[in-house]
């Protein structure tokens, strides 16, 4: 593709913090944030001579005619660091702006969609678990399964409502509740609705490096790392969870090919992988998790981005392509959920998360009225 224009600006995203949104040929796209990120992650950060970036950039690229792989390359050759600590959050809203303009394929298989109903951490909210996600595992269509993340979320909210406190960050409730009343009454609301439920534990945010614990405030409870096994194990079972996410810190593979070999669960690694195909590398040899998060700006680039989801794919491990918890309307990555049919995506349940979700509902809608027979991927559970 011949880039014609390249602009940056600088915007906000859902915590009202400063991000960066880029324009190719007309094509805009904006840059996420974490607030649970984990320290093997690119970098995100709004540079302070952005006009400085865009102007060398526009010089590099204007009037170029060159593929994804070429332009990512010559973004990271510019920055010049692996983790892009030059441009940081730049990278990942000009290759997302690329990607724009250039098109997305759209195969016909949709991602089933994860939401955080309740929530706690790093996010707001008092558990110390980060998110009490459901998943619609009986929906046969993309509409049937936003309808029944969206019944489960009013459902929880009114039966609970003298606990229920506000939203936090990714528009999840924030209650009064402990982390093992959370799970029970969720069970209760998405069992009637045919969903089951899953948690992103976010260990990293919980791991206390000193006493060598995991640290659950409002259950007054500190565990060991071979207790925490014992009590993910507990809960999986107790609660026929379905999907686990970051069950223990970062560097931790050892403990995550237990729970992995435990369990027939899907085990995800979000901090543990950061999207990076070494870093899967690694899990895969060890045999750590059998499925991994997907945030085009922990590793930086599109390029990268579709390179690990390729190797998991390889390997066997189940993409699921996610939001950050700092957000816009931008709608990547359900673009490239059906580009790669990647058969989950977590991207909420209210707030601006509908964005995402939208997209997909409209694509869906589109390739019903063309007759292109739109379908669930295959979850494989
Ligand atoms: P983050 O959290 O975007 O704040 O890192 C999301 C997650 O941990 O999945
Ligand atoms: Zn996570």
């Amino acid at each position: 593709m011949e880039i014609k224009d390249l602009s940056l600006y600088t915007t906000i995203n859902s915590r009202t913090e400063k991000t960066v949104t880029a324009e190719i040929n007309g094509n805009m796209a904006t840059a996420p944030s974490g607030a649970s990120a984990g320290s093997h992650e690119a970098s995100a950060f709004v540079p302070e001579k952005i006009e400085d970036i865009e102007n060398e950039l526009k010089e590099l690229f204007v009037g170029k005619d060159m593929s994804q792989l070429e332009f990512d390359q010559a973004l990271r050759e510019y920055d010049g660091s692996e983790k892009l600590d030059k441009i940081g959050s730049v990278g990942i809203a000009l290759s997302l702006a690329y990607k724009q303009a250039s098109g997305f394929e759209k195969s016909n298989k949709f991602p089933y969609p994860i939401g955080n109903a309740v929530g706690g951490g790093e996010h707001g909210g008092n558990t110390a678990i980060q998110e009490f996600l459901v998943l619609p595992v009986e929906a046969k269509t993309f509409k049937e399964a936003v309808e029944i993340n969206s019944k489960i979320y009013r459902e929880f909210k009114e039966r609970y409502a003298s606990k229920i406190l506000g939203m936090n960050d990714e528009g999840a409730l924030v209650t009064r509740m402990d982390d093992e009343e959370t799970l029970e009454k969720l069970c209760k609301v998405a069992d009637k609705h045919g969903a089951r439920v899953g948690l992103d534990v976010a260990a990293n945010e919980i791991w206390d490096e000193e006493k060598e614990k995991y640290v659950y405030k409002a259950m007054g409870m500190e565990l060991s790392p071979k207790q925490q096994l014992k009590f993910m194990e507990k809960i999986i079972d107790e609660y026929n969870l379905v999907y686990v996410e970051d069950p223990f810190h970062e560097d931790d593979y050892e403990m995550h090919k237990k729970l992995t070999i435990e369990t027939g669960d899907l085990i995800v690694g979000d901090d543990l992988f950061v999207t990076n195909k070494k870093r899967l590398q690694t899990g895969i040899e060890e045999g750590s998790c059998n499925s991994l998060i997907v945030k085009p700006n922990q590793v930086g680039l599109v390029t990268d981005t579709y390179e690990t989801v390729e190797k998991a794919k390889k390997n066997d491990y189940i993409p699921v392509i996610s939001h950050r918890s700092g957000e816009t309307c931008d709608t990547s990555i359900s673009s490239m959920a059906l580009e790669k049919e990647i058969p989950i995506i977590k991207a909420g349940i209210a707030d601006i998360r509908i964005a995402k979700l939208n997209k997909l509902l409209l694509e869906w809608d589109k390739m019903e009225r063309n007759n292109l027979k739109p379908e669930m991927a295959e979850l494989g559970l």
